[in-house]
């Protein structure tokens, strides 16, 4: 039997985690359902496929202590079971690392026979046992993402509740698409997560609102809030479940875990999603206006808040995203905003549509981009004050708590600016074409 009807006959989901943006969430993603999925009992293995290593590094595993790692499975031959750890700190999660050698494997692979199935013949004998293969794929669409994508059955597309979020993902459907067509009839996009949702800003309502207008039942009822504490998670090598178990992001992931399984969710009930109450109507969620004067005091504030205990601070957080959030205006939504995020999304659905026929000249579409980008550029700015302000306080928080925290482990990871992503979004990303 090939290795491709093995995994389409295994009841084992494997679900590759792509999106070639950079930064969207797609490892906080991987280990964070991984990790709730494996507390309620599942067996998960994540493969970690970007060189980057940010998953490895994330579950508190070293990728230079490893001596074999998914470089050599792809390259080498190496048996993808001899690479598998056991994560450190969860039960029933494992990992197969990955390292820097990695960055060199897509140009490796590409005189390489068989290019595009060296994952899929590697995972083939093993899936079995595991109930979810979780890949987390490079910010890129190479000869890695395509490996990925070969071997899953599904796809799973992180999207961040931001500005430009939704650059990238018509060519990632295009993509997703052209697999499904040439090497893997059974590839579907069957999950799209919400993630970074900050209730203060109209920009991630508008974006919600829109995502699931545009892509539908395929979008998660829970939305995943940006979270200070996500962030600072891997630094210390735990997923947030074990980081911090009552934090709201780690309830978040724990009602995405439930709602992958097909389980029934109370949303009411869920503190992950007090932003964006009332119940489960998201579509219809009150959007906030950010308030200046709440965000100015916010930062005055922070050092007495870090002084609090963990549950007074998380009820600070919650407290301050929810002032406000009593009434909503429609008047809220500028003209300028609602029209270029409308662009936006109207680009993703031409780019749909472009699947079947692409009828839009070189010209149109050229002047449709600059009339895009000069109304992208106008609503950037707005955001950009908010971003600015949101940058000072999470960072004057971070580096109070590493100080004050008995551990004393100052973060290693390079820390990602949000700021330049909105300035300069097409630096983040790794592969455009
Ligand atoms: N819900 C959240 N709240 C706060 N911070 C978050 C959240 N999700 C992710 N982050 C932070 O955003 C940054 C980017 O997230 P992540 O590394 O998961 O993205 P990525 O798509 O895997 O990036 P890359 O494309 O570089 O692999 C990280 O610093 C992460 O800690
Ligand atoms: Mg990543």
């Amino acid at each position: 039997m090939s290795s491709a009807q093995v995994i389409a006959d295994s009841s084992t989901r494997v679900i590759a985690i792509a999106n070639q943006k950079g930064g969207v969430g797609k490892t906080t993603t991987t280990v964070n359902l991984g990790a709730a999925l494996a507390e309620m009992g599942q067996r998960v293995l994540l493969i970690d496929l970007d060189p980057q290593a940010n998953a490895s590094t994330g579950l508190g595993i070293n990728p230079r202590s490893i001596e074999k790692n998914m470089y050599d499975v792809l390259l080498a031959d190496t048996p993808l079971e001899d690479t598998i750890e056991p994560a450190p700190d969860v039960e029933g999660l494992f990992l197969a690392p990955s390292s820097l050698d990695l960055a060199g494997a897509e140009i490796e692979l590409v005189p390489g026979f068989n290019r595009e199935r060296r994952l899929i013949d590697a995972l083939s004998p093993i899936v079995d046992d595991y109930d979810f293969v979780f890949i987390d794929c490079p910010p890129s669409l190479g000869l890695l993402t395509i490996n990925a994508l070969v071997a899953a059955t599904e796809v799973l597309v992180p999207i961040q509740c931001e500005y430009y979020a939704l650059e990238g993902v018509g060519q990632l459907v295009r993509n997703v698409e052209l697999v499904r067509k040439s090497l893997n009839p059974s590839l579907e996009i069957s999950t799209i997560v919400l993630v970074m949702y900050d209730a203060r800003t109209k920009l991630a309502g508008q974006v919600v609102d829109e995502v699931r207008a545009h892509f539908g039942e395929i979008v998660c009822k829970i939305v995943i809030p940006r979270v200070v504490r996500l962030s600072e998670a891997p630094s210390y090598g735990q997923p947030i479940t074990v980081f911090d178990p009552e934090n709201r992001g780690a309830q978040a992931y724990r009602d995405l875990a439930n709602e992958v399984l097909g389980n029934e969710l109370d949303l009411d009930e869920s503190p992950a999603q007090a932003p964006l109450q009332p119940g489960i109507g998201l579509a219809s969620s009150p959007v906030v206006e950010p308030d200046d004067t709440a965000q100015d005091s916010r930062v005055e504030e922070t050092v007495s808040e870090l002084e609090v205990s963990e549950e007074e601070d998380e009820a600070l957080e919650r407290d301050d995203v929810d002032a406000g959030s009593g009434s909503f205006d429609e008047d809220d939504i500028s003209d300028g905003e609602a029209q270029s995020n409308e662009d936006v999304l109207g680009g993703v659905k031409s780019d749909l549509e472009a699947l079947v026929a692409t009828t839009e000249t070189a010209e149109q579409r050229e002047t449709a981009e600059q009339e895009e980008t000069a109304e992208q550029e106008e609503t950037a700015d707005e955001v950009l004050d908010l971003r600015e302000r949101e940058e000072r306080d999470d960072e004057d928080r971070v580096t109070t708590e590493a100080e004050d925290t008995e551990l004393g482990a100052v973060p290693s990871m390079p820390s990602p600016n949000p700021v330049i992503d909105l300035i300069q979004p097409h630096d983040k990303q790794g592969d455009r074409s």
